[in-house]
């Protein structure tokens, strides 16, 4: 029987029972049925906040239902545990860490004193010299090695040190700096690197590490290669690359050790999970890319929806709302999958995004105090933007036999109204939420005049279930609520589950091995292979082959 750190099973709190008498009943209503006995329905199960609209009437879902998801959350302690974070307190027990990305935008004003230290006052500090940083390379004040003015930046990290960044450059590329180029580098296959360093000149390129750690294989990998392409390109004084590369870390030992002067580093804290650093100095390449007013415009939007989170009850708190709608299609209807599909070119990245922070927060099997979990957990995120998903893989989603809950996203206003293709681009927002929830009947298929037997292949069951997000435009205030939307989302679900959803210990096996296995594969004379034989047979005959044996 699995429990929490308070020791309860969440299978024994009795919401959890009466969800289950109340998914018994509710299994066999559809969507169509719902909307028929209640008019209001569209206009009822709605919430906004912080800039944010949701609709989430298309769900299969009662407002008893949602009551009794309320109750869930009461009884699993999900307020309680919202106040320890924000108090600071240890929440990621496994790592015995205070979880406080809240703090990265609290306004200057606040303070928040943990462990005796006002984390709010220091948040402002390095976010002050961030922006002086920023302004000046902007300015073109700051100059390489050469004297010339930066125009290229390169964002070398991976994980929540990559992910955050490009995803909120792509989003925010309209406000960006279009005169300077930025690229992001992350992936150890060398093409990463060399692709996006091709057309660059080493005399106007400044290079952001960005590694909580400092020690990221990856990283670290590129890091020396960016360093070699600068030496190269800068005639080969190893003073030459301290104009050219910063570095964002929490490690200034490592920083230094790597010969970065600490006077150009930017740091942040533990307190801060990798996953969710895009706003702290980890947005150092974001904040290059749009410049400091608007990156604080974009922490304004986070905050927002941080206090909506705190302070707004569940009923129309909208971070609760999404995040005990994935507990009620995870647990109840046994959903494995959840769709994220933003109707917005700029937005392309952001599945990407959510991927690491839904899956690395809430893939764990066990319980705060270390139970083997005895229902299921995190849902698999993914998607891609709208409308070209619905020409690749929206045909499961409609007519096949799973269960896809989906997120549309979608905005009032284009950033680049170009004739009538936004109204074409919304229509289908619309056209899938109402087509995925209603679908098409063998009746009204017959009256299209549709052969008998190709009725069936044309039936769209509908009782599919969707949320859709509306937003007045993509702009960084927006995209910093919908980004702590997800964020609170991931943390309701994780607190009804009981589990730690700050630590990430399952990525660590796969590290160490690698690191075992680049000696056997870079050595001179044939290793002594230890793994089992289907490893050690991939070894021998990468080896070979390398070796044109
Ligand atoms: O491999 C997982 C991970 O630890 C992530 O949690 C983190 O975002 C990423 O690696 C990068 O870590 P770092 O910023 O320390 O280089």
């Amino acid at each position: 029987m699995s429990t929490d750190a308070a020791g309860d099973s969440l299978r024994e709190t009795p919401a959890w029972g009466r969800l289950q008498a109340h998914f018994a009943e509710v299994r066999k209503r559809t969507l169509r049925e719902l909307f028929d006995g209640d008019p209001e329905r569209g206009e009822r199960l709605v919430a906004d906040g912080a800039g944010l609209f949701l609709d989430f009437s298309k769900n299969r879902i009662t407002d008893e239902t949602m009551m009794l998801l309320g109750e869930l959350a009461r009884e699993r302690g999900v307020e309680e545990r919202r106040e320890a974070m924000f108090r600071g307190e240890h929440i990621n027990v496994s790592e015995d860490r205070a979880v406080l990305h809240v703090a990265l935008r609290m306004p200057r004003e606040r303070s928040l004193i943990v462990d005796g230290v006002d984390v709010v006052r220091e948040v402002h500090e390095t976010l002050d010299r961030m922006s002086a940083f920023a302004e000046r390379v902007r300015d073109g004040e700051w100059r390489g090695h050469t004297g010339k003015a930066i125009r290229n930046v390169v964002n070398i990290g991976i994980g929540g040190s990559d992910l955050g960044p490009v995803m909120a450059y792509e989003a925010l590329r309209h406000y960006s700096r279009r005169e300077m180029a930025f690229r992001f580098v992350s992936n150890i296959d060398g093409t990463d690197f060399v692709e996006a360093t091709r057309d660059l000149d080493p005399e106007e390129t400044l290079f952001v590490i960005s590694s909580k750690t400092f020690t990221t294989l990856e990283t670290m990998t590129n890091a020396r290669s960016a360093r070699e392409w600068s030496l190269a390109g800068l005639g080969g004084e190893a003073k030459a690359v301290a104009k050219h590369f910063v570095a964002v870390s929490t490690n200034a030992e490592g920083v230094a050790e790597f010969g970065i002067d600490t006077d150009n580093m930017f740091g942040f804290w533990d307190w801060v999970g990798g996953r969710y650093s895009m706003d702290s100095a980890i947005g150092l390449s974001t904040m290059l890319a749009i410049g400091p007013a608007q990156f604080e415009q974009m922490l304004a939007g986070f905050h927002a929806m941080d206090e909506h989170f705190r302070e707004t009850p569940s009923g129309g708190n909208l971070p609760m709302i999404m995040g005990l709608l994935s507990v009620w299609y995870a647990d109840f209807f046994g959903a494995e999958t959840c769709g994220i599909f933003p109707y917005d070119q700029y937005l392309h990245r952001f599945p990407a995004y959510l991927q690491q922070l839904t899956m690395e927060s809430n893939g764990k099997h066990v319980t705060l105090s270390g139970e083997h979990v005895d229902y299921d957990t995190g849902q698999i995120y993914w998607g891609e933007p709208g409308t070209n998903g619905q020409h690749s893989f929206y045909q499961l989603i409609h007519q096949g036999t799973r269960l896809i809950p989906a997120d549309f996203i979608g905005f009032a206003h284009s950033l680049n109204e170009l004739g009538d293709h936004h109204d074409k681009l919304m229509s289908n927002v619309f056209a899938q939420g109402e087509a995925l929830a209603f679908g098409k009947t063998p009746e009204q298929v017959r009256e299209e005049g549709t052969p008998e037997a190709v009725v069936p292949h044309r039936v769209m069951e509908g009782n599919r279930p969707s949320n859709t997000i509306l937003a007045e435009r993509l702009d960084p205030q927006t995209l910093g609520s919908l980004v702590a939307l997800y964020e609170h989302s991931v943390f309701t679900q994780g607190a009804v589950w009981g589990i730690d959803s700050f630590d990430q210990w399952g990525v660590e096996l796969g590290k160490e091995l690698a690191k075992a296995i680049i000696p056997e594969l870079e050595a001179g004379e044939e290793p002594k292979l230890h793994h089992d034989s289907s490893t050690n047979a991939l070894i021998r005959r990468y080896r070979n082959v390398r070796r044109g044996v």
